[in-house]
């Protein structure tokens, strides 16, 4: 079994001095490739670093929406530069709305609007944040469409309900499930994880925070991206083993992924092709 966890923030202090026994699980888990989030372009070395030492990792930039006041004039430059100068780089993001937190709505939008532009100038993914938020952002995306064409990506660490599900499902963008699924109050959120198409569907952990049960209350890590497939395929009635290439196959698809390493059998890779 293989799995692709495409949401991780590893470079956050919490994991810092237990990295090579958090590869040590991952791998035991099955995980063959990690997509690695950037909350801000200042951590573009850091990420760059731990892709060094783990092949296995691809990484995004980009400005998330709660660090909009770092956003300055040359910050979009900055950005796509960033992207252009490491052919690691697989994503713009994490990007997008958060509402819930920040009522700086304008500069929000200001900020996701311009790494949309980015990621269609430089045909990358973007990863989205989104929360209390989907109707503007739905409004936002659909401005960007009219104005300058589509650009593909991703609803990371989905919460929507069914309504704003379909919406993101009809701009084209794939819907990412994390640990909240696995909580016993997110029947929303089970209900999107159920009607998803299978080619659209993807699972992450973003770790360090939400991990899911049985590990709640507990750090987030990479590893427990395989208790998020295994509550995925259970709302979906499928074995893990199929939700487990279909995300992986859609992953690879997304963000443009070479396996190269921790292949467990040949036939696994072909099925990757
Ligand atoms: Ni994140």
């Amino acid at each position: 079994m293989q799995l692709i966890d495409t949401h991780v923030h590893i470079n956050f202090d919490v994991f810092q001095g237990d990295l090579t026994l958090l590869r040590k699980r991952w791998q035991e888990a099955g995980l063959v490739h990690l997509v690695h989030s950037c909350v801000k372009p200042d951590e573009f070395q850091g990420i760059q670093s731990l892709a060094d030492r783990f092949p296995e990792l691809s990484f995004a930039v980009g400005l998330h929406p709660l660090d909009v006041d770092d956003w300055q004039e040359d910050t979009a430059e900055k950005i796509e530069s960033l992207a252009l100068s490491d052919p690691r780089v697989v994503a713009i993001g994490e990007t997008g709305l958060d509402f819930f937190k920040a009522d700086n709505h304008e500069a929000q939008k200001l900020a996701f609007y311009a790494q949309l532009e980015i990621a269609q100038k430089l045909d990358k993914p973007v990863i989205i944040h989104c929360r209390d938020a989907a109707s503007t952002m739905k409004e936002l995306v659909e401005a960007f469409w009219r104005e300058r064409g589509a650009v593909k990506g991703v609803m990371h660490c989905w919460g929507g309900n069914k309504e704003e599900t379909k919406w993101f499902l009809d701009l084209g963008f794939y819907i990412s499930f994390s640990g909240i699924v696995t909580f016993k109050k997110a029947q929303q959120i089970q209900e999107s994880a159920k009607f998803v198409p299978s080619d659209r569907i993807l699972i992450e952990t973003d770790c360090p925070f939400l991990a899911p049960v049985p590990k709640r209350g507990k750090t987030n890590e990479p590893s427990y991206v395989k208790y998020v497939a295994e509550k995925v395929a259970q709302l979906r009635e499928v074995s893990l083993e199929t939700l487990a290439e279909q995300t992986t196959t859609n992953a690879c698809q997304l963000f443009n992924l070479k396996i190269t390493s921790n292949i467990d059998s040949p036939r696994d890779n072909q099925a990757l092709v």
